[in-house]
């Protein structure tokens, strides 16, 4: 897998350094209550597992895997569920742990959703920021690492399913992915 990569973006050191700071200021937002950390399938999972271990305060567990369509097309954007938590979001505080904002329609959809739901309140931290790429109005309230371009996999991200269990976030050749 390593050869595909143009370059290696965050080494396992330097994701599990910045997991970590967004662990602690995330536990310190929280302490004293009990949130509901909800793992975005797929590309969140390892992300998810690192940060919910990192954090110092009890959480409860849940997972969401959705599909969008539409992306950045304000109008006419659809989300679809195609596993739903099981939790009752009446009165909690959740976190939404997602791999990586781009257009920002999967997490402003998601967090509409869950308020929608019942949710006391929604947070979102995300392990990458593409910037420059959003076309919905959200903001990850935590972010651990700004991607100005390029495409990265490993570490739960995937093109076309592959590179996801690379341990650390790479660049991908663009000769991969463009022909
Ligand atoms: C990716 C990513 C986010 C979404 C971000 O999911 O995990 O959910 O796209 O894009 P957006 O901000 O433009 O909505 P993908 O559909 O690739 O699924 P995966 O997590 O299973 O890889």
């Amino acid at each position: 897998m390593h050869q595909d990569l143009e370059r290696v973006f965050a080494s396992e050191a330097e994701i599990q350094e910045k997991v970590e700071k967004a662990a602690e200021l995330v536990s310190d937002r929280y302490r004293g209550s009990e949130p509901l950390a909800v793992c975005v399938l797929k590309g969140g999972a390892l992300f998810y597992a690192d940060f919910i271990r990192a954090l110092t305060i009890p959480v409860a567990l849940d997972f969401i895997a959705v599909s969008t369509y539409g992306k950045g097309i304000v109008s006419s954007g659809k989300l679809v569920i195609k596993k739903d938590v099981d939790s009752d979001l009446r009165g909690r505080d959740v976190i939404i742990v997602e791999d990586i904002i781009d257009s920002g329609f999967t997490l402003i959809s998601l967090k509409k959703l869950f308020l929608e739901r019942g949710a006391k309140s929604v947070c979102i931290v995300t392990l990458l920021n593409k910037i420059g790429r959003r076309a919905h109005d959200i903001t990850p309230d935590f972010n651990c690492f700004d991607l100005a371009d390029g495409f990265a996999v490993g570490y739960g991200l995937d093109y076309d399913e592959a590179y996801r269990n690379l341990p650390y976030l790479g660049i991908l050749k663009r000769e991969i992915y463009e022909h």
